[in-house]
């Protein structure tokens, strides 16, 4: 008998069309367009406008990967939502998405993984859709960074990596085996979840959020930046090889690679790590900086459409973020 595992049927992705360039953050802390480009290789991003939601920008991903599978809201029998920054403290955004799509009834699951959110979305909807349980589950990343951020001084080693963005993908049930999920290997380690947080609002604390914190900025997310950089350039080319390795496969087969969009260096040096060409490499942070868990599905989305996916391609999206989370999965296309 043929086994069942999914395949990408649709692709799509939603940015806001406000542009926000390093000049214009220059303006309102100390930093440079050349200190962020040479750091971190992002030229520009893009910020909502007041009133925008996560779930409006997802539910724009969403139709924009359906239609492109030639679907409609209701083929959907499920749907994962990554983010880390709600719409809300609860519900999740996944049931706001569900409602615009006008799916009542459709379960709704929201995954706190940061940026590992889209990987470890794909590896929940892969095993629903092995197992028999759901045919068809909409896979979303989504992100709001900039009405979250100091965008003073004293937090500009963190406001200038975000964007926001969202991006979606489709994945439906099908048993040939020369095309779909392979693999998605997913990891976590919480003994560094301080090194990349925010702290505020928080159940723990009584009430969840003062001024007095407001004040010391503990609701801005914090980042040991190097401890980071260099746990992501360990985790990312170890992912890749764990899911390319289960499956008798090298670097060298990969046709594109779709990492994390976190910086440039770190790409570069994952890439490296990896021995890929630049061709075989697809890197988008220069548009958007770092949109989080909307981070890989737009550039999927984004790549599919520039022609470097194509049918019978490997395809590997590699992930690495707050938690610490990570995981990658690999897709024959
Ligand atoms: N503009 C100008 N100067 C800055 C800025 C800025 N935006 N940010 C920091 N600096 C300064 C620092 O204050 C420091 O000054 P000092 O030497 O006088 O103390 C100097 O630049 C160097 O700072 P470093 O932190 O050493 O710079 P580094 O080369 O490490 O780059 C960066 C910082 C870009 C943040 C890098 O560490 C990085 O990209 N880390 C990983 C980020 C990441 O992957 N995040 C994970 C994903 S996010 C998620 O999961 C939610």
């Amino acid at each position: 008998m043929l086994s069942t595992h999914s395949r990408f049927v649709g692709t799509g992705y939603y940015v806001p069309e406000r542009i926000v360039t390093n000049h214009e953050l220059s303006e309102v802390m100390d930093t440079s367009d050349e200190w962020i480009v040479e750091r971190t290789g992002i030229r520009q991003r893009r910020w909502v406008p007041e009133g925008m939601t996560g779930a409006e920008m997802a539910r724009r991903a969403s139709m924009m990967a359906l239609t492109d599978g030639d679907l409609v809201p209701a083929d959907i029998d499920a749907i994962v939502l990554g983010t880390l920054s709600p719409d809300h403290f609860f519900p999740g955004t996944g049931v706001f998405l569900q409602r615009a799509l006008g799916l009542e009834g459709v379960p709704c699951l929201d995954l706190r993984a940061q940026c590992s959110g889209f990987v470890y979305g794909l590896s929940v909807a892969d095993a629903w859709i092995r197992s028999g349980q759901y045919e068809t589950v909409l896979v979303v990343g989504v992100e709001i960074q900039s009405t979250g951020l100091d965008m003073s001084t004293r937090g500009r080693d963190m406001a200038v990596l975000f964007g926001d963005g969202a991006g979606a993908a489709v994945l439906q049930a099908t048993q040939n085996e020369n095309q779909g999920i392979l693999t998605t290997r997913i990891h976590a380690d919480g003994r560094h979840a301080e090194i990349l947080w925010a702290e505020a609002a928080s159940s723990s604390h009584h009430p969840r959020i003062d001024a007095k914190m407001i004040e010391e900025g503990r609701h801005f997310p914090t980042m040991e930046g190097k401890e980071v950089f260099r746990h992501a350039v360990t985790r990312m080319p170890e992912a890749v090889l764990e899911v390319l390795g289960e499956n008798g496969l090298e670097p060298d087969d990969i046709d594109l690679l779709i990492p994390h969009q976190a910086n440039l260096r770190i790409s570069q040096m994952v890439q490296r790590r990896l021995g890929l060409s630049d061709e075989k490499v697809f890197n988008n942070i220069e548009k958007y900086g770092n949109t989080t868990a909307a981070t890989i599905p737009i550039a999927l989305a984004e790549a599919v459409r520039e022609g470097l996916v194509n049918r019978g391609d490997l395809v590997c999206m590699v992930a690495f973020g707050s938690g610490f989370t990570w995981g990658a999965s690999l897709v024959r296309w």
